[in-house]
């Protein structure tokens, strides 16, 4: 038996909750009488989860103006992981500050193991990354620029074949006459062209049509298959959704959410909008109802049964039970209300 103090996710009163591990108990809050379930962690007999990026305290200032502030997160091995944020959150700054590109103003930050301070020429030969502006490469045929960058890898290039096959570029063509696509793929190609065990990107599918972004997807998830790590910044949030482990959101440099994709949407519970024949005010919600235009609105992050079994009690007319959407959790962290 074990004691685990659980804080309430409506009100976030503090509750001690006796239980075995695995074991599913029921819990009402004693201060906002929210209904829900408590699941105790199974007893793992797995490893602990590899970090193989870890960022502490990482500032940037460019001069006076604030790039990121004291963002703090691990990405684990074997993981997707989805980077998100609003235009000029830090997403970019990050990501460069990650691959040596720019000189932190404070904090540090690990890829596999080496502090990116004093390891940046090893850091790059062994992960995978879009180097910057491709445009700087402009005088460079595709074929010379995937050479150029083989040659700093100094190593074998297996899945340069098969990725030629999936994203088709015109190897012959000098990368200033390449359309934004064209270079997007390029980019990817020598990304992953080596088989890093990790990829870092910045918006990888921006200019990449919808077939070319499903194919991009599919090909991600035999990476992760493989037991690769894959850390990139977006602002699609179906493609996030659809393939992302976690994900960490950014907000005026500083980090305001980092959870799994499934656990981020059952946070955000589930909106019932309900009109019942009795006067809506006789029906006693959680603390967050209100009654609009006859009405009854509240949010439960709970189990569902226990309003339904509620509602029961009254005659219902209209019942309306609306999942929120990755877009609107991501709305609602973007636009700074969590
Ligand atoms: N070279 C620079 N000089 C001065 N300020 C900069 C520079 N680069 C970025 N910034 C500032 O740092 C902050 C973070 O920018 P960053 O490019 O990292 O955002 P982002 O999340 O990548 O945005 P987007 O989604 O638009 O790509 C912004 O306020 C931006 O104006
Ligand atoms: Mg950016």
């Amino acid at each position: 038996m074990t004691n685990i103090i659980v804080a309430c996710p409506q009100c976030k009163y503090q509750m001690s909750v006796q239980g075995n591990p695995g074991e599913r108990i029921e819990l009402i809050c004693p201060k906002c009488k929210i209904y829900g379930f408590f699941q105790f962690p199974e007893e793992s007999s797995t490893a602990p989860t590899e970090d193989v990026i870890v960022v502490k305290n990482l500032t940037k200032y460019y001069g006076k103006i604030k790039g990121i502030e004291d963002l703090t997160f691990s990405v684990r091995k074997g993981e997707i992981f989805g980077f998100l944020g609003p235009n000029g959150a830090g997403k970019t700054t990050t990501i460069r500050t990650l691959l040596g590109y720019l000189h932190p103003t404070n904090g540090e930050a690990y890829i596999l193991g080496k502090n990116i301070a004093h390891n940046i020429v090893n850091i790059k030969r062994d992960v995978g990354y879009i180097p910057g502006e491709l445009n700087l490469y402009g005088h460079l045929t595709g074929r010379q620029f995937l050479d150029y960058f083989g040659s700093l890898r100094n190593k074998q290039l297996p899945l340069l074949t098969d990725l030629l096959q999936i994203f088709d570029v015109p190897l012959d063509r000098k990368i200033k006459g390449y359309s934004r696509g064209m270079k997007q793929k390029l980019g990817i190609i020598q990304a992953f062209m080596d088989d890093p065990d990790i990829v870092i990107m910045d918006e990888p599918t921006s200019g990449l049509d919808p077939l070319l972004q499903q194919k991009f997807y599919d090909f991600l998830r035999g990476q992760k298959k493989k037991g690769k790590t894959i850390f990139f910044s977006s602002h699609v949030l179906s493609e996030v959704d659809k393939i992302c482990d976690r994900i960490g959101i950014i907000r005026n440099g500083k980090l305001v959410a980092l959870e799994d994709v499934e656990t981020l949407k059952e946070k955000m519970g589930k909106l019932f909008r309900v009109k019942i024949k009795e006067r809506p005010e006789k029906f006693t919600g959680p603390k967050n109802m209100k009654v609009r235009d006859g009405l009854i609105e509240f949010v439960t992050s709970g189990d569902i049964d226990y309003w339904v079994k509620q509602l029961s009690h009254y005659t219902i007319l209209d019942l309306e039970i609306h999942a929120f959407s990755l877009e609107d959790i991501f709305i609602h962290y973007y636009e700074g209300q969590a």
